[in-house]
């Protein structure tokens, strides 16, 4: 992950790239969590582009978003905001703090810009991840009246937790992270956690967000806040699958959908070094089936229910194509990994122009 911003990181990323790529996570984290709200922040600090959309009642500053996975345990929010996100998402975060799966299990494959990853939901569990995002600044700076980033904190289930008790990991942690949140992302995607993704299906979808649709009623009652709920969902679905998802979503009041996790499939990366690795493929390969879901997503929901179109932008043009399939706004996590911070800005004037152009 980046450290340093635009032309610097060309220089960074040979030196990051040397290192096995969990490794290279984790000093960029430590650097980014010990510079942040520093002077040397301006090492990475950029302007935010000012593209403000409302999307679920949210005012998003700029429609370009740090994806969830980049930072698990909440500690580089700061740091984040500084280079210019009109919105972060943290997580995924579980009730128990657990190591995840055995190492090595993430890879690089620099020849198609993609990674491939067998995390396994490694965080530091809710207290931990909550005390860092109430450490977390970005609403008090204020720089000069404009509106704070939004903060997105991603929910999960432990590793250990059986598949048919996984709404009470779901509901612990939307008790946990309800008051810190501007809104909270369900995920359900993930490939590395056993079952994870038949959650995404039919009947089992039902349950589980009737149980959480139930429980965000008595929390807004309680707190007099609504937070919008996301619920993030995998590229590997078909057309009739992605339509039963759509029409659950809305049966049960979800306010948005973020399409979409890391894929299974390994066709576009075939006989490369490390393509058999199990886990999921992110970056440039999940570019094509993303965008699909989310074209299917627009065309299943109408044109008002919001989308979160996340999966292989890795320029100014494919955030651009993402909008283009039917998103309102983006996210990003393997272009940051090879393009460094600039595209975040890149990606958000963009969308600026494009939408000054439409
Ligand atoms: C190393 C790694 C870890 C990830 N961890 C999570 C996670 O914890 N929760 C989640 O919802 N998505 C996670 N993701 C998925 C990303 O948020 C994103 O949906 C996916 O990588 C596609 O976007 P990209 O092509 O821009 O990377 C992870 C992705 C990567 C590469």
């Amino acid at each position: 992950m980046p450290l340093l911003p635009s032309s610097l990181y060309g220089l960074a990323r040979p030196f990051l790239f040397g290192f096995d790529p969990e490794h290279a996570h984790e000093l960029t984290l430590d650097g980014l969590a010990r510079t942040q709200n520093t002077p040397l922040a301006c090492a990475y600090a950029a302007p935010r582009v000012d593209d403000p959309v409302t999307l679920a009642g949210l005012e998003f500053p700029n429609r370009v978003g740090l994806a969830a996975g980049l930072d698990k345990n909440a500690r580089c929010i700061d740091a984040f905001a500084a280079m210019g996100f009109g919105f972060v998402e943290v997580g995924t975060v579980t009730p128990k703090a657990q190591p995840g799966n055995p190492k090595p299990r993430m890879f690089r494959l620099p020849q198609r810009d993609a990674l491939i990853n067998r995390l396994g939901f490694n965080n530091e569990g809710l207290d931990a991840f909550l005390a860092n995002v109430q450490k977390a600044r970005f609403r008090r700076s204020g720089s000069g009246g404009r509106k704070p980033m939004l903060l997105g904190l991603n929910i999960g289930k432990n590793a250990a937790t059986p598949i048919e008790k996984a709404v009470d990991d779901y509901l612990a942690c939307l008790d946990g992270v309800y008051p810190h949140a501007d809104y909270v992302t369900i995920n359900i995607s993930s490939p590395n956690t056993a079952n994870l993704r038949t959650l995404q299906s039919d009947e089992a979808l039902d349950a589980l967000l009737g149980a959480i649709a139930e429980r965000r009623h008595a929390l807004a009652e309680r707190s007099h806040r609504r937070v919008p709920l996301f619920v993030k969902i995998a590229p590997d679905l078909d057309e009739g699958q992605v339509a039963v998802i759509a029409a659950t979503l809305q049966r049960h009041g979800m306010d948005g959908v973020i399409a979409t996790n890391t894929t299974l499939a390994r066709d576009a990366v075939a006989g490369l070094p490390h393509a058999n690795e199990a886990g999921g493929l992110s970056g440039a390969p999940v570019r094509e089936a993303s965008n699909r879901v989310v074209s299917q997503l627009r065309a299943a929901l109408g044109p008002a229910f919001p989308i979160i179109g996340v999966g292989g932008i890795l320029s100014a043009a494919d955030a651009r194509a993402k909008i283009a399939a039917g998103a309102d706004v983006v996210q990003i996590y393997t272009g940051l990994i090879y393009r460094g911070p600039a595209l975040v800005r890149e990606a958000a004037q963009a969308l600026l122009q494009g939408r000054s152009a439409a």
